[in-house]
């Protein structure tokens, strides 16, 4: 196991009414922004919820965030942050409310010239101004970690960034706010959730077995209740609180202790979603196979692990057990709804091209934090995924 440091503070309250505790964790005379998407939760009870809650505190709002929140979008929140005095912020959305509102928070404070500088340089965030979330959507984790993801529509990028500072303060987890999600939506959650623990699980033997074990669970679990939620006629609340829950598991950074993670599949995918719009989620199941086909020699071992240990696969010698998981992993997303291949989004050759020279351009050294896969072999993994 390599050595790591784990930190982590944000205060989680899951369940049913949680909502009411809220106020306990935001300061009586805190100036507020609340700041929610496009509008599911004026429609589904959660915004009345919430205003009940913050009865007695001052708030402000900002509605409107897109999912894959935009840049352009999150800058006009800024102003208002800074010309308001805001000195909190409550996020109430899925993944992409979270993401914005912990860019919102960091580009308030932000002393350079432009926040974008965050995404694209790795500027270093110094300060930010505190927030909590209320969750919607049991997907990304962004309700316990401090990362955040956010796209620019002047340049089609979408990129990643995180800090320490942009942690939430709490989080309200209720898993009945996810019973008015879209199936679409609900498959998406299982799947990203799915992948975050096959980025951090499926690359080399460390001697992490506390770590092995808790992202077999999860995977095992996801495999056992994903379908239950999409085939059921009426969510079922057990059903949401164990998704909602693996969700947050899956990347709140404790799998990720000591062990050589990937995220190679994160990073094309969002490329997928930059140029031709794909829900986060759908990218992964598109691309994800193709990582474990590609890397499948190099990572045999644990890929090996992988196909005894959540897949039960006894049958054949390795190399078949292996091949045999890969294809499992994919028809599991599609048995969710999601379709797989490129060709499916009418995405072909030219855009493989283009995420290449973009990778290229960037200087990246390689895909992933693993160092098995190159720039050039991105196209080796999307060409197979046609
Ligand atoms: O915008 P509203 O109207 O709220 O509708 C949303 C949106 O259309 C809707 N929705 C959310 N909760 C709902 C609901 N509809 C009905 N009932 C509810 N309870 O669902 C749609 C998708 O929402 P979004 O927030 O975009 O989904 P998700 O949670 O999957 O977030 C995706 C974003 O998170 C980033 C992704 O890249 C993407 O930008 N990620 C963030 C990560 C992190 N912070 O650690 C890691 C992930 O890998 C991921 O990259
Ligand atoms: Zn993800």
């Amino acid at each position: 196991m390599q050595n790591f440091n784990y930190y982590n503070p944000v205060r989680i309250l899951f369940g049913k009414g949680k909502v009411e505790e809220l106020k306990n964790y935001i300061p009586q005379d805190a100036n507020i922004l609340l700041t929610y998407g496009g509008g599911s939760i004026k429609r589904n009870g959660i915004y009345e919820a919430v205003v009940e809650s913050l009865k007695g505190h001052r708030f402000l709002e900002f509605g409107g965030i897109e999912a894959n929140p935009k840049y352009e979008t999150l800058m006009q929140a800024v102003k208002i942050v800074k010309e308001q005095n805001i000195d909190f912020i409550l996020a109430v959305g899925g993944g992409s409310v979270l993401d914005g509102t912990k860019f919102i928070a960091a580009a308030a404070l932000f002393e350079g010239d432009d926040p974008w500088d965050i995404l694209a340089k790795a500027a270093p965030i110094k300060a930010a101004v505190p927030f909590g979330a209320v969750l919607t959507l049991a997907a990304t984790g962004s309700e316990m970690n401090g990362n955040f993801v956010v796209s620019k529509s002047a340049t089609q990028e979408k990129l990643a960034a995180g800090s320490e500072k942009v942690y939430p303060k709490f989080s309200v987890l209720d898993p009945e706010y996810t019973f008015s999600l879209p199936q679409r939506q609900v498959a998406n959650g299982i799947i990203d959730s799915y992948v975050h623990t096959m980025e951090q699980y499926l690359t080399y033997p460390m001697g992490t077995e506390v770590q092995d074990a808790l992202a077999e669970g999860i995977l095992r679990i996801l495999i056992q209740e994903g379908p239950k939620a999409i085939e059921s006629e009426k969510p079922c609340y057990e059903n949401r609180s164990t998704l909602m829950w693996a969700a947050t598991n899956a990347l709140n950074g404790l799998l990720s202790c000591g062990v050589v993670s990937d995220w190679s599949s994160h990073q094309i995918g969002h490329e997928l979603t930059a140029l031709h719009g794909l829900d986060h989620a759908v990218s992964l199941a598109v691309v994800l196979p193709g990582v474990l086909e590609f890397t499948k020699g190099m990572r045999s071992e644990k890929l090996l692990q992988y196909a005894q240990n959540v897949w039960n696969i006894s049958e054949g010698d390795d190399a078949e057990k292996c091949m045999s998981a890969i294809a499992k992993t994919e028809q599991f997303f599609q048995q969710l709804g999601v379709k797989t291949r490129l060709s499916d989004y009418g995405i072909m050759e030219d855009t493989i091209d283009l995420i290449v020279k973009r990778f290229t351009d960037r200087g990246y050294p390689g895909i992933g934090y693993s160092g098995d896969i190159k720039v050039h072999d991105v196209a080796t993994i999307l060409k197979s995924r046609i």
